[in-house]
C-alpha cells in the first residue's frame, strides 16, 4: 500500500528496510540479554503483533508467545489512564521470564497497569520492549528495557499502529496530518 494512497498521511517516518533492520538489531540484544533462558513473549492487542511476530523470528534464544487484550478509557473528567484487561492471558507467567512487547509508549498509563498486573502473578523476571517510544508526552515515569525507535510528539499509523482500526497493515510507519480529516 502506498503512502500516496492514503487519505490524512503526511509522510514516512521509518521504512520498511529501516524497520526491518532495527529490529534485528534488538532482537540480536534480546537474544544476548536471554542466553540460556526461555524468553515468554506478551504481545498486547491488537497493535504489538506485527512488531511481535517481526522481532521473534530474530530472535535466537526459546520463545514461548502469549497475547493480552486490554481497552483503556478516559475517565470522567476526560483524563486518560483507566485500563482493564479485555482478553487475558492463556497461560500462568509464574517462574517464566516475561518481555512484555508493545506498540508504543506514550503517557506510560497502559504499560504501568500491565506491569502492575503481571508482576502480582509471580513471574521470575519481567521486561518491556516497545517498537516505538514517544518520551516527550510521558506521564508516568515506567521501565522501558528495549525500544526500536523514539518518535516525535506526532499521531503515527502502520507497522501495527492505527488511526480509528484503520492503517494497521502498513508495513512503514508514517505520520498523520495534523488535520486528520485531510
Ligand atoms: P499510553 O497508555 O498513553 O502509553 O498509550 C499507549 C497506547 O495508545 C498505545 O498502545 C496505542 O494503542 C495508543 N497510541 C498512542 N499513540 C499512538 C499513535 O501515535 N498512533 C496510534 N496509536 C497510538
Ligand atoms: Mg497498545
Amino acid at each position: 500500500m502506498s503512502a500516496a494512497l492514503i487519505p490524512g498521511v503526511d509522510r514516512i517516518l521509518f521504512t520498511e528496510e529501516e524497520i526491518e533492520s532495527r529490529i534485528r538489531e534488538v532482537a540480536a540484544e534480546i537474544s544476548s540479554r536471554y542466553v540460556g533462558k526461555t524468553i515468554k513473549l506478551i504481545g498486547v492487542l491488537k497493535g504489538s503483533i506485527f512488531f511481535l511476530t517481526a522481532l521473534a523470528r530474530h530472535i535466537e534464544v526459546p520463545v514461548k508467545i502469549d497475547f493480552l487484550g486490554i481497552s483503556s478509557f478516559s475517565n470522567k473528567s476526560g483524563a486518560p489512564g483507566v485500563v482493564r484487561i479485555a482478553k487475558d492471558l492463556d497461560d500462568t507467567i509464574e517462574g517464566e521470564d516475561v518481555l512484555l512487547v508493545e506498540d508504543i509508549v506514550d503517557t506510560g498509563f497502559t504499560l504501568r497497569y500491565l506491569l502492575q498486573t503481571l508482576a502480582g502473578r509471580a513471574p521470575n523476571s519481567l521486561s518491556v520492549c516497545t517498537f516505538l517510544d514517544r518520551n516527550s508526552r510521558r506521564i508516568v515515569q515506567v521501565p522501558v528495557d528495549f525500544r526500536c525507535f523514539e518518535i516525535p510528539d506526532r499521531f503515527v499509523v502502520g507497522f501495527g499502529l492505527d488511526y480509528n482500526q484503520l492503517y494497521r497493515n502498513l508495513g512503514y510507519v508514517a505520520v498523520m496530518k495534523l488535520d486528520r480529516s485531510a
